[in-house]
């Protein structure tokens, strides 16, 4: 099958699965709520939602093995994988926040070729495939164009379980206060990147994030004509653990701000 309709499907089995999720969402309450570690909360709809898209993407394209976030399926080492985060910005959902999404990437044991994010709230459905442009529900989208960083708006995720570099990231966050119209804190990564995809937001950055929260959030980044890096040049942006995300109008301005501070 061409990678354009794989995207189609899994744009189609996002929607399904972010359905069940939004009928959740009015009902889910406080006893269904775990800790798997400090703020780290899942519910059983975290988990059901994870069993249907493995269900749904086994189908759609049989011979990628899984990178899930609950642990469902197993990872293909040697080829293709679907790296799935199943509801990303789960403290949102338990609190009755609309910013919360479906995110899922197809890589082809080197890269991400496809990526889907369903920003669940707003009905809005991003998606990319590898030379195909980025879209969000049917239109293209593209990255800002503003090239100063004193006009931009910018995302992060503020630390909540990893506090080694807080004096250097409070410090980073301070020189952004000045130099930039704002920071936003939306509590989905996924949602942050598919906001730069579409000029939305200038840039994003965070670190301690794992490969299903930004997979598929920073191929659409690139499909709609921006950049993704790790903070280290050398290290790698979807499994590395650190990223920035941003329209090349202010590439030089924001990256020199952010590794100059982490
Ligand atoms: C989280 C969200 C959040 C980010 C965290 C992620 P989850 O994912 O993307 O914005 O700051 O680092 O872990 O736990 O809601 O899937
Ligand atoms: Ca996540
Ligand atoms: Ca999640």
């Amino acid at each position: 099958m061409k990678l354009e309709a794989i995207c189609k499907e899994t744009v189609h089995l996002a929607r399904e699965v972010g359905a069940y999720m939004r009928r959740e969402q009015s009902v889910v309450t406080a006893a269904d709520v775990e800790t798997k570690s400090l703020n780290s909360l899942v519910s059983h709809v975290d988990k059901e939602a994870e069993r249907r898209l493995v269900l749904g993407l086994k189908n759609i394209y049989p011979d990628a093995g899984f990178i899930a976030e609950e642990g469902t399926g197993e990872p293909n080492k040697n080829g293709a994988n679907w790296i799935v985060d199943p509801l990303d910005g789960t403290t949102n959902f338990l609190h009755g926040l609309p910013e919360y999404a479906v995110s899922i990437a197809l890589h082809d044991g080197e890269k991400v070729i496809m990526g889907v994010v369903y920003e669940v709230g707003q009905n809005e459905c991003y998606y990319a495939w590898k030379g195909g442009g980025a879209f969000c529900n049917d239109r293209p989208i593209r990255v800002s164009t503003n090239p100063h960083l004193s006009d931009s708006l910018l995302a992060t995720g503020f630390p909540y379980y990893d506090f080694h570099k807080m004096e250097a990231y409070l410090n980073l966050l301070r020189e952004c206060f000045q130099k930039t119209r704002g920071v936003r804190r939306w509590g989905s990564a996924a949602v942050d990147l598919a906001y730069v995809a579409c000029g939305r937001f200038d840039g994003f950055f965070e670190y301690s994030l794992n490969p299903w929260d930004v997979a598929a959030g920073a191929h659409i980044v690139e499909e709609a004509g921006g950049k993704v890096r790790a903070f280290t040049p050398t290290n790698d942006p979807i499994f590395g653990r650190e990223i920035i995300a941003y329209s090349s109008a202010i590439e030089e301005e924001l990256v020199q701000l952010v590794t100059s501070h982490l």
